[in-house]
């Protein structure tokens, strides 16, 4: 945590975890709820359960298999099948909604109108509408929202974006994401009749695919990297081409991002092949940072002792705003630029369906929710990345579903 309260200087939401913060918070217990324990829910719980900040005192999943795992993961909490009789649990200051998309704005607005502080994962709601309702519902509670997009609070990314906002790759001029799968994304369903209960990623009803799980995250990048600015529009295209089992949401789609100064991000997905897995890259005029790797590369690579220079000054907290001068060189080869490491114990899953590292970012968002909770104050301005995040995947969603432009509204959270 506090690696990531030097970031706060430059990123609001981690004023959360200030050492004030920490010291505001000692002593007192975030009494917690979780609202859905499938695997989402139950890896949160096990994190929780090692927070000494956090006390789960209720669990609620109207699906007895999986309250049944978490029980015995917590056997003093109590357990709920109905989230609405949870919500009435006076012990419980603040719920952690993991269920899927279509649910997560009903149960949010339900939370505030209970009095209880909210994380919930992403992606925030199944619908534009869901999102502003949900977003007014918070603006008028007075309650704490915390959202499950973990790369702010990881500091992989943190360090990464401050080299960004110092100028270590030059001008930003493009961001491109990818997340490559070879897996159907269906989970084994031994009743049929759960059938979308277990795999309700694969229906629209509950779900808006690819866009909504995949991109959400990679999306982030885009709005943190570019300082805030956000895209006009989004075009897509996708088509489900490989997986013909009944689904309903692609198994590829291509989205990309137009940001008013020229720049355009871009988000590709495909869950047929696994080759180049998964990819997050902020290219720079001066250099690229594979946001993935944790490396920086440099378009000038004699540059090396400059970039180191400038981590040396991020690691003390001098930030340093000097642009690196001279053009940069354009080759049609790779650049030959081994990069500097700027995060140790990165690893790299190569897995079928995720990149792991020593650690995501996902425990610490939590313990900032905890710490939010328990001091009543909300962390700035991650509720509006999160909005926006969503957002744009919704309307990329549209725009890959429609294989049209999409313009995006600037003004549903202010
Ligand atoms: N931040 C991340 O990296 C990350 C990773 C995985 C999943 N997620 C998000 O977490 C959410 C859940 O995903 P998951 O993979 O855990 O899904 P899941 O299907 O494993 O779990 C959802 C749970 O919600 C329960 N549920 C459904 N309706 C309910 C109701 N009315 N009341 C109580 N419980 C109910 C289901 O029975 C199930 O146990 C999704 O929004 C997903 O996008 C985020």
């Amino acid at each position: 945590m506090g690696a990531l309260a030097a970031g706060a200087m430059l990123f609001p939401w981690l004023t959360a975890c200030t050492p004030e913060k920490q010291k505001d918070a000692a002593g007192g217990k975030a009494r917690l709820g979780i609202i859905g324990t499938g695997s989402r829910g139950r890896f949160h719980l096990a994190n929780l359960l090692e927070d000494d900040l956090v006390q789960v005192v209720a669990i609620c999943d109207d699906y007895r298999p999986h309250l049944d795992e978490a029980a015995a993961m917590c056997p003093g909490a109590r357990l709920y099948s109905d989230y609405h009789a949870l919500l009435e649990d006076s012990e419980v200051d603040g719920v952690v909604i993991c269920t899927p998309l279509s649910m997560h704005s009903q149960m949010t607005i339900d939370s505030f109108a209970a009095g209880k502080h909210v994380f919930c994962e992403k992606a925030l709601a199944w619908s534009v509408q869901q999102l502003t309702d949900m977003y007014s519902a918070w603006k008028a509670s007075g309650k704490v929202l915390m959202v499950g997009q973990q790369r702010l609070y990881d500091p992989k990314y943190v360090k990464a974006m401050e080299l960004v906002a110092g100028g270590a790759i030059g001008q930003v001029v493009g961001i491109r994401n990818y997340w490559y799968r070879n897996n159907d994304w269906r989970r084994p369903v031994d009743d049929p009749s759960q059938e979308r209960r277990i795999n309700w990623r694969l229906y629209q009803q509950y779900s808006r695919g690819l866009m909504a799980e995949l991109a959400c995250h990679q999306l982030q990048n885009g709005s943190w990297a570019m300082g805030g600015l956000r895209p006009d529009y989004v075009s897509g295209t996708g088509s489900i081409m490989f997986y013909k089992d009944g689904r309903e949401v692609f198994d590829n789609v291509a989205a990309i991002y137009q940001y008013p100064n020229g720049v355009h991000m871009t988000f590709d997905s495909i869950i047929a092949n696994k080759h180049f897995a998964m990819g997050e890259q902020i290219l720079g005029s001066e250099g690229t940072i594979d946001l993935v790797r944790g490396v920086m590369y440099s378009e000038q690579p004699r540059r090396r002792a400059g970039l180191r220079q400038m981590l040396e000054q991020i690691e003390q907290g001098i930030l340093s705003n000097a642009a690196f001068a001279g053009s940069s060189w354009v080759t049609e080869a790779p650049g030959t630029d081994k990069g500097i490491r700027f995060v140790d114990n990165v690893s790299v899953v190569d897995g079928a369906s995720s990149v792991g590292f020593s650690g995501d970012g996902s425990v610490e968002l939590m313990h900032a929710y905890a710490l939010a909770v328990i001091t009543g104050v909300q962390p700035a301005e991650i509720v509006e990345e999160a909005c926006w995040s969503t957002l744009l995947a919704l309307l990329g969603d549209e725009a890959t579903r429609t294989a049209s432009r999409i313009d995006i509204p600037k003004d549903l959270f202010e």
